[in-house]
């Protein structure tokens, strides 16, 4: 399974890239804004930062809802760094985008989806990565999980080249449980990442450990 972390957050990037386990990072418009970056040009040179601190792959969102406006945000985000990858929302014109970048080997995050239908329809169109918002499915009553399933049944009938990126995870539960649906990649907070790593009887041992050997060798 690949962790992208999902932030714009430089710091929190680059504390997950320390740890040696990070291969890529998703941002979207709202955590661009929640790091205060506006402007196209700040915005472009944001990505390119990103991009110089981590070696894998990097979302970035068009803001076009219309095909042409899609197409021209994407070829110039494409065109940043052989890192990025184009985010593109899941919606009619974005699907005709999708099969476009395919056609022209520009890779593609299809974004907001939210059914397993948009994921095989974004998987016929060419996209890299589709993108089921786990998280944001359970805040409406919904298993977010169920659907990573469900999408995972359906790809296993095909031999689409289409990666599950399993977004919008926000504990370390939900990242357990799309590794054990088989999701290609999950993108979460670093929060997210870190709690993988924490168990209280694993703190205790190592107390205890730490202590015996102290008993002797103080
Ligand atoms: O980047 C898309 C997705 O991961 C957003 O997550 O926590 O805002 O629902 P969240």
């Amino acid at each position: 399974m690949k962790f992208f972390i999902d932030t714009a957050n430089l710091e929190e990037i680059k504390q997950a890239n320390d740890l040696g386990i990070l291969d890529g990072v998703t941002t979207n418009p709202s955590l661009m804004a929640k790091e205060g970056i506006a402007g196209e040009s700040n915005i472009q040179q944001h990505y390119v930062n990103i991009c110089n601190i981590v070696g894998g792959d990097v979302s970035a969102e068009v803001i076009s809802t219309d095909y042409e406006g899609i197409i021209r945000e994407g070829e110039v985000l494409a065109a940043l760094h052989k890192n990025i990858v184009v985010k593109v929302p899941m919606i009619a014109d974005g699907i005709r985008a999708i099969k476009y970048f395919s056609s022209k080997g520009i890779r593609t995050n299809c974004t907001l989806i939210f059914s397993p239908g948009q994921a095989l329809l974004a998987a016929k169109a060419g996209a890299t990565y589709i993108s089921p918002f786990v998280g944001r499915l359970d805040d409406v009553s919904t298993s977010g999980v169920d659907l990573i399933a469900q999408i995972k049944a359906i790809f296993n009938n095909y031999t689409f080249d289409t990666q599950i990126l399993a977004a919008s995870v926000r504990h370390p539960m939900h990242v357990i449980d799309c590794a054990m649906i088989g999701a290609d990649v999950m993108t979460g907070p670093l929060s997210a990442i870190m709690a993988l790593a924490k168990h209280p009887l694993t703190d205790n041992g190592l107390e205890k450990f730490l202590a015996d050997y102290a008993k002797l060798n103080s």
